[in-house]
């Protein structure tokens, strides 16, 4: 039987808590290191994510993958990504209230099992979920919120960049301050002894 964020992910493969089912054609559970300490997390699946069934594969996920890699991360070896709802919103809306509510609690699992000290919201619809209501994207990005021991910075959506490349200077800033972060509390699993 799987257990841990495999067995997760089996189950959340089933999941038929909201309308979003009926239009999927997979669930995006999150990819990632089974110990990562970082997770970054997204708003919900768009159109590439929901065909290949992986978080941030389109052309925003390939910026979001450039920035990672500048700062000496990866999707696959030292942090976790995941999104707020795990089913496309048709034509990419944003999630609705209620859909981020049945979905909120896989997440929650997710959190419980990796326990990460530093969640990055990429995005206005993660930041106001996770961090608070009236955020506002553009002054907060990049500050560190510390909420029951979690460490949160919310940064620049990487479709926001793709809109208007002129914030990407800002954006690579942000992951500056986050590979600084993760050294000082030393959580990057991939350089631990
Ligand atoms: N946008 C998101 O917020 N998440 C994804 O997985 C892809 C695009």
């Amino acid at each position: 039987m799987l257990n841990g964020i495999e067995g997760l992910r089996a189950d959340c493969m089933q999941c038929k808590k909201c309308g979003l089912c009926e239009t999927r054609n997979h669930v995006v559970f999150g990819v990632g290191h089974p110990q990562a300490k970082v997770m970054l997390v997204g708003e919900g699946p768009g159109e590439h994510e929901d065909l290949e069934g992986e978080p941030f594969v389109g052309r925003g996920g390939q910026l979001l993958d450039k920035l990672l890699a500048a700062v000496d991360l990866d999707r696959r070896t030292n942090i976790y990504i995941t999104n707020i709802v795990k089913c496309r919103p048709p034509k990419n809306r944003d999630p609705l209230p209620e859909e981020q509510e049945a979905c909120i609690n896989w997440l929650r699992a997710q959190f419980a099992i990796l326990r990460p000290k530093i969640i990055v919201c990429l995005g206005r619809v993660a930041a106001m979920r996770m961090i608070k209501p009236d955020i506002k994207i553009t002054k907060e990005h990049g500050l560190f919120i510390e909420k029951n021991g979690v460490v949160m910075m919310p940064t620049l959506h990487p479709a926001a960049l793709l809109r208007n490349p002129s914030q990407k200077p800002a954006a690579f800033e942000d992951f500056l301050k986050l590979r600084e972060k993760i050294d000082e509390l030393g959580c990057d699993v991939a350089k631990l002894p």
